[in-house]
């Protein structure tokens, strides 16, 4: 990071209305003393699936594809928010990592020097933690740095009021995340 204006991109991969993983990478990111972009479902589903159709013919670029290998680029650290589906990420989300190997001969190649949060929201917990799993180790792959702790929502018995406000364990647990976010941002300058 080379200003105290850290750039933290949240990546919400349920395409809900409304969605409870997208309204947890929301609360997590507004408590981040940072500038802040979020892809959320809607554009996370605007991307062309990758690699199902040769780089050569073009249809692999997307206005949405271009920004968020862009803002990955520029970012100092990433949120990803995503539903536990059949005890993995969901595709919206595999999609998206898939589509940052755009950022593979980059200085910072993929998730490079980035702390990584991540959150699931699953129906049930076998599902939260599995899914929780699936996404460390692709941010492992791709050379990012997972914090230490995750956030997990079981969605059958935590769910947000009307003002988008979870239960005391789950306001707690991503007020833990977004510090591990901050501390990690501090030790970067
Ligand atoms: C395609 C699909 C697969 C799912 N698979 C699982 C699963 O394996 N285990 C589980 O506990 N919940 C599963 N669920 C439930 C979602 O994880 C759960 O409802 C989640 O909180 C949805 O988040 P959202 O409100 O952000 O869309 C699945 C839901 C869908 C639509």
């Amino acid at each position: 990071m080379t200003t105290d204006h850290p750039l933290v991109v949240g990546l919400g991969g349920s395409p809900g209305h409304p969605s409870v993983t997208n309204q947890l990478l929301l609360s997590c990111l507004a408590r981040l003393d940072a500038e802040t972009v979020s892809f959320g479902g809607d554009e996370l589903g605007q991307l062309p699936i990758y690699g199902a159709a040769p780089v050569e013919t073009g249809l692999q670029t997307s206005t949405v594809a271009e920004s968020l290998v862009e803002a990955v680029r520029r970012a100092d650290a990433v949120v990803i928010a995503t539903p536990g589906y059949h005890g993995g990420m969901s595709g919206l989300v595999k999609n998206a990592l898939d589509h940052l190997e755009a950022l593979r001969t980059d200085a910072r190649p993929y998730l490079d020097g980035r702390a990584v949060g991540v959150i699931v929201s699953a129906g049930g917990w076998q599902a939260a933690g599995s899914a929780l799993v699936s996404v460390r180790s692709a941010v492992h792959a791709l050379r990012g740095w997972p914090t230490p702790f995750g956030v997990t929502v079981n969605s059958a018995e935590q769910r947000p009021d009307g003002d988008g406000r979870f239960d005391e364990r789950v306001e707690g647990a991503l007020d833990v995340l977004a510090a591990q976010l901050a501390q990690f941002l501090a030790w970067q300058r």
